[in-house]
């Protein structure tokens, strides 16, 4: 049986990206179905069907944060969430890349449903050929009447302004997001109020992933029932995995959620390089607990499953780690980026994440003393939930869970100066 796919329009040829070709594999029908045939309402129960749950990272379901909006409002907006800045995770470059198109479908079937008339998308500043890709695919949205005044001849309007960013990895919290979108420094915010209630200049706003909008044409085309009916029971549909690290053939596969982790690895992705033994798996992105080769023997790619192995399914970026490599040295890369993208705004994140990467730097460049894997402890408890957004926590559980699982090597790393993998180190 050939496996559903969402991401339908992918590479399959040079000018997928195109509005020809988009709507020559039946794009923008489920925006035409949507104006004619249904109330703002009808799609959000669609998606409230559909189960679908928000791309982003956090996993909540987008019907409920659509549920939360006074759409009644006099300004409601909508910001697609661009930023990608989560190392090990690049699904939405690729959905830029290739299928623009399928994203402003979505944030304007979004935007119909919410009452927007003036929709976001705040887009990663270091990406170019997907900002010129989304500028080209509006362009010509505008010029076939899909974006813009009186859509496709119907009573609703609706504009996408694109916003760069400007680098910091921050900025995809979605406090974050808005702050700097109306033009102040990206500090993240203390909630409540949540955005759907206050968001960007006080108004009722709804932040979603570019994959979460992008996957809204498939709903409204075979409806909500039709994607709850695939993959995992409570964490439905299909999902883009980006596979990245020691693996022969690293890339994006879409599959549907409940799909084995072990099965992309070893049969999608090729296994792991050089016919290595499978040391570790970080399964969704940077920030998400590390497991280890043996502990993801049964985990398959849905919320629940991820969750009962110690980690979390994250954004889907998979990072494979092979036997070999140095546990101690690659932990060293991930505070080093944590540390620098903390926005200083709270002490615990501040001078924490500065504590683990010099802690973790010193161990590195062979100077560790005993007491040092008891302070790095000390310290992530010290900033977990004790923060003003997650990006404290997402610091410090890779040193929590790295320390966990392969405290021997940190050990031997502190005692002897150096690593146990020194002279056939992979990273
Ligand atoms: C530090 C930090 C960075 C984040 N970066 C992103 C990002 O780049 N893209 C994204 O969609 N969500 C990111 N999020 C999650 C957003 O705050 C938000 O939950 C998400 O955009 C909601 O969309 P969804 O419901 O469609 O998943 C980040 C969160 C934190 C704490
Ligand atoms: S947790 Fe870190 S990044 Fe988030 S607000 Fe506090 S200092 Fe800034």
């Amino acid at each position: 049986m050939t496996e559903p796919r969402v991401f339908f329009n992918f590479g399959i040829t040079d000018d997928s990206h195109t509005l020809s070709a988009y709507r020559g594999r039946g794009g923008y029908q489920a925006l035409e179905k949507a104006l004619r045939t249904m109330q703002p309402l009808d799609v959000e129960k669609e998606v409230t069907t559909s189960g679908l749950r928000g791309r982003g990272g956090a996993g909540f379901p987008t019907g409920s944060k659509w549920s939360f909006v006074d759409k009644k409002s006099p300004v409601v907006y909508l910001c697609c969430n661009a930023d990608e800045g989560e190392p090990g995770t690049f699904k939405d470059r690729w959905i830029f890349e290739h299928n623009s198109h399928q994203l402003v479908e979505g944030v304007l079937l979004a935007a119909y449903a919410l009452n927007v008339r003036h929709a976001f998308i705040y887009i990663r500043g270091e990406f170019d050929l997907s900002y010129r890709r989304l500028l080209l695919a509006l362009e010509e949205a505008r010029e076939a009447g899909l974006v813009g005044e009186r859509i496709l001849g119907t009573e609703f309007s609706c504009d996408i302004i694109v916003h760069q960013g400007g680098g910091a990895y921050v900025c995809g919290e979605e406090s974050s997001l808005l702050t700097s979108l109306e033009g102040f420094k990206g500090y993240p915010k203390n909630k409540p109020p949540f955005p759907a209630v206050k968001g960007l200049y006080q108004a009722p706003t709804v932040i979603n992933n570019v994959e979460t909008l992008a996957t809204i044409p498939w709903i409204i085309t075979h409806g909500g029932g039709a994607y709850a009916g695939i993959g995992a029971q409570n964490n439905t549909g299909t999902k883009l995995f980006g596979i990245s690290g020691h693996v022969n053939k690293p890339g994006i596969h879409e599959r549907p959620t409940g799909y084995p982790l072990k099965k992309i690895i070893f049969e999608d992705c090729g296994g792991i390089l050089g016919g290595k033994a499978l040391k570790a798996v970080i399964p969704g992105g940077s920030s998400t607990p590390v497991l280890k080769g043996f502990e993801i023997e049964n985990v398959t790619l849905d919320a629940e499953s991820v969750i009962k192995a110690g980690s979390m399914l994250g954004s889907g970026g998979i990072i494979v780690i092979a036997e070999g490599t140095c546990m101690v040295r690659l932990l060293q890369v991930l505070t080093r980026f944590y540390a620098h993208e903390s926005c200083g705004q709270c002490t615990p994140c501040r001078e924490g994440t500065a504590w683990m990467d010099k802690v973790i730097g010193r161990i590195v460049a062979g100077q560790g003393v005993k007491g040092d894997l008891e302070r790095l402890e000390a310290v992530t408890s010290g900033i977990m939930g004790n923060t003003v957004c997650a990006l404290g926590d997402a610091a410090s559980m890779p040193v929590a869970s790295f320390i966990k699982k392969f405290r021997d090597e940190f050990e031997y790393y502190i005692e002897h100066g150096r690593s146990m993998f020194d002279g056939r180190l992979e990273i």
